[in-house]
């Protein structure tokens, strides 16, 4: 069948463009995901608003619409990123109010306000009046104006909130700031990175078992073969160890967010998609542009690290199942997921879209077809002994994950069909067909 590029698996605006996950969090026994949305640019150039959809099992969404706009003095220029806190029967929704002001600047070192705005919520889509809470005059001398994507949590009897900073001389950092009733921010620290970056975006703090994590987006890294091969890269620092690790090393993945679900899962959810890309999505054409990965189960490895599994729930969409054997063809019908075992070198391919290939320590994956590809070509990540593999492929991308995910990579692909051809070698997997989550529109 043709394809049409509507995503089953993942959440995708019906038009418009999207891009990071904001506000992730579990209220009033709902799921809420929050949205950078342009609701009327397929590419973007539309101030950005959020967006809202929300979900008790996270397979039924319902999308509510725009719920947050740039309409007031100290958000003109856009509702950029943000978090949620959950405080009794409230929802405290914490984002960037940008703002451009008249005149020469460069934007950079003048002509920016990068304001932490609150509003509150009692059903997830009314909004309060907002309420400016920092200014750039809140923040430390050495910052640059590019100041944002606040996200708050609660520990030790406190609320704390980070902010991801560049500074003038153009190092990326984190600012924290700490308040005993949500409303009043006092400055406390500066975190800084060992890094080449010049700009820290959406930082996210979290303690997963024993460790304490620091989820940034950084721009500004060196490229390497197996190290931010993408124009910007996102990863976790161990606080501890003081080591850098990408969340996903495939071609579109960015601006992650967090949170804690009511059983205690640490569920991440990122950006699909990246900015500032050389290519062009053969969706902006049909209206709409990027969509959200899946949500993600972030566990402890043996080693320290994080693993990552798209949640449980998603085992709920499997439906017939074939076998996929070393040597076996398999037509496959989109959406559709490949869970087995992989001898320590291995390949799947998707005929005529892509290879995913072990060799060694490297596992690469790379289009076949220009086409399907849109302009991506090949990446690459480093892993030593990889015993299983979950690949799970929707009608316009692929997440792969490997080792019990201790590598993601994430990518789009735009096959021209639904029906792909498989084949495979080094592994005994069970493809499953998938049905699509549903979701509802208000709008
Ligand atoms: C990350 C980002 C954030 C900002 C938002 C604006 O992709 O640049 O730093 O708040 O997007 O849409």
């Amino acid at each position: 069948m043709k394809n049409d590029l509507r995503q089953q698996l993942h959440l995708e605006p019906d038009k418009g463009w999207l891009n990071d996950p904001n506000g992730l969090c579990f209220f009033k026994g709902e799921y809420h995901v929050y949205f950078q949305y342009s609701p009327e640019s397929a590419e973007g150039k539309s101030g950005r608003c959020w967006g809202h959809w929300k979900s008790a099992d996270l397979l039924h969404w319902r999308f509510t619409g725009t719920v947050l706009f740039p309409d007031s003095p100290d958000d003109r220029n856009g509702v950029y990123s943000g978090s949620a806190f959950v405080k009794g029967d409230t929802l405290y929704l914490f984002y960037t109010g940008n703002v451009k002001e008249e005149g020469n600047h460069d934007y950079t070192t003048s002509g920016r306000g990068a304001n932490v705005i609150l509003v509150t919520t009692q059903d997830g889509h009314n909004m309060s009046e907002k309420r400016t809470l920092l200014r750039n005059c809140d923040y430390p001398d050495y910052c640059s104006c590019h100041v944002r994507d606040p996200k708050v949590w609660e520990e030790d009897g406190q609320y704390h909130m980070v902010l991801g900073a560049r500074t003038l001389d153009d190092k990326g950092c984190m600012l924290r700031y700490v308040s005993d009733d949500l409303e009043n921010w006092k400055y406390e620290k500066t975190v800084w990175g060992s890094d080449c970056s010049y700009m820290w975006e959406c930082p996210d703090e979290f303690v997963l078992g024993t460790k304490r994590f620091l989820s940034i987006s950084p721009q500004g890294l060196k490229h390497e073969k197996y190290f931010s091969q993408n124009v910007y890269s996102s990863g976790y620092l161990d606080i501890d160890k003081g080591t850098y690790t990408e969340w996903d090393c495939g071609f579109d993945f960015y601006a992650p967010q967090t949170f804690k679900a009511p059983d205690g899962r640490r569920i991440l959810i990122g950006w699909e998609g990246i900015g500032d890309i050389p290519y062009t999505n053969p969706t902006v054409a049909l209206g709409w542009q990027h969509c959200l990965t899946l949500p993600r189960e972030l566990t402890l490895s043996p080693d320290g690290g994080i693993l990552q599994q798209p949640v449980r729930e998603l085992q709920a969409l499997r439906k017939e199942s074939a076998g996929l054997r070393s040597g076996g063809t398999v037509k496959a019908q989109l959406p559709f997921e490949i869970t087995g075992t992989t001898q320590d070198e291995f390949t799947v391919e998707f005929k005529d879209v892509l290879r995913l290939k072990k060799s060694g320590n490297e596992f690469s994956l790379e289009f076949t077809n220009d086409s399907a590809g849109c302009a991506r070509t090949v990446r690459y990540a480093q892993l030593g002994r990889c015993e299983d593999i979950r690949i799970i492929a929707d009608k316009a991308s692929v997440e792969v994950y490997l080792n019990g995910g201790e590598k993601v990579l994430s990518s789009r692909m735009y096959p021209d069909s639904t029906e792909l051809s498989l084949t495979a070698d080094g592994i005994d997997a069970v493809i499953y067909k998938l049905d699509g989550i549903e979701v509802i529109s208000d709008e």
